[in-house]
């Protein structure tokens, strides 16, 4: 399967994964053949990537089914746990806490997991979940990198999926405005950690380090986050872990105010700010782990020819194996042809071409 920008799908082509609500209902189903209708749907929803079937690369499957139907559980009890929290309902929060847990398990015992896309759950009202759920993904994938332990990962996690529960108490008009927020309005949204640490208090079963994400996913290493302005040692790892995250997948997606930008860009923007917002030690585990050009992604090489990533190269974000498969005029080749762009002097990916 290839991984494509909707903007690129055209009538004919055929879904090779499920995509699913947020309840964890399949909205579209793998193999359906999509009409100009469907396509249409699929942008209103606000998914930005899909992967399709591509002859080229019927051996590649960057979707782990099993990942996928964790991801679910977590965004379900999310879910429901948001709605119940918007109605002062604080109780029963014990069943996202076993998500969580078959989650962390999972991700500790697996080598190898695609993490960046996961477009697999969208519908178009559901941002703050979609987001909170990569958010906690990536944080947690960087935790395992980091070292922590299983119980670290989960409180890291948990944190970080709650990371914005704060905003249950923002108004609706200031929450989903599409113009850029005043100055009186953004004083309020930035009240919103104080406000999600205030709710998880009243939880008794998240520990005090995961409440802790809430308040500081905002403060930045330089003093110049909110609500307090902290500064470097007075900032958790856990919640230096939660901000790199937030960042990064707010930054991927689209938002009211803005398209989404390419991840690599996104990256970029990462590492320019290594000491000044994120911590070195996080954007350097970041830098190592995380794949900036997910497999199926179509990647123009240097000299303009055009290929798919087909294998990540640990710690080489732009020298992943690739199958070239045009000409640097746009010309199909007769035989795709697989280069290990890690072993090869001179050549990397641009860009990715999506
Ligand atoms: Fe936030």
């Amino acid at each position: 399967m290839k991984l494509i920008n909707i903007r690129k799908a055209r009538p004919g082509d055929i879904l090779s994964y499920n995509i699913m609500t947020e309840t964890g209902q399949i909205m579209l189903r793998d193999g359906m053949v999509l009409s100009s209708d469907y396509i249409k749907k699929i942008k209103y929803m606000g998914i930005n990537y899909i992967y399709i079937k591509d002859e080229l690369l019927e051996d590649i499957a960057p979707i782990n089914p099993e990942l996928v139907k964790l991801k679910a559980e977590v965004v379900k009890s999310f879910n429901n746990m948001y709605n119940r929290v918007q109605n002062e309902d604080l109780s029963q929060i014990e069943g996202i806490n076993n998500n969580v847990r078959s989650l962390v398990d999972f991700i500790v015992s697996s080598k190898d997991i695609n993490l960046v896309y996961l477009s697999d759950l969208k519908t178009f009202d559901n941002y703050t979940f979609i987001h909170s759920l990569n958010t906690s993904l990536t944080a947690l994938f960087i935790g395992k990198h980091m070292g922590f332990s299983r119980e670290s990962l989960v409180e890291i996690t948990l944190g970080s999926l709650l990371h914005d529960i704060g905003k249950t108490k923002i108004p609706k008009a200031i929450l989903n405005k599409t113009g850029k927020l005043s100055s009186e309005e953004f004083e309020v949204m930035k009240k919103h950690p104080l406000h999600g640490h205030d709710v998880i208090f009243r939880m008794p079963s998240v520990s005090p380090m995961a409440r802790m994400i809430s308040l500081q996913h905002h403060e930045r290493l330089d003093g110049t986050g909110y609500p307090n302005g902290l500064l470097d040692n007075e900032i958790t790892m856990y919640s230096k872990i939660a901000a790199l995250s937030d960042v990064y997948d707010a930054l991927s997606n689209n938002r009211v105010y803005r398209n989404a930008l390419p991840t690599d860009e996104a990256y970029d923007i990462i590492v320019k700010n290594t000491g000044i917002y994120f911590d070195p030690k996080v954007v350097e585990v970041f830098k190592r782990e995380f794949s900036v050009y997910p497999i199926g992604t179509q990647v123009e090489v240097t000299g303009g020819m055009i290929g798919y990533v087909v294998k990540q190269n640990r710690g080489e974000q732009r020298r992943p194996v690739i199958r070239l498969a045009y000409n640097a005029i746009g010309e199909k080749l007769a035989y795709p042809i697989e280069l290990d762009l890690k072993a090869i002097d001179g050549i990397k990916v641009e860009k990715a071409v999506v």
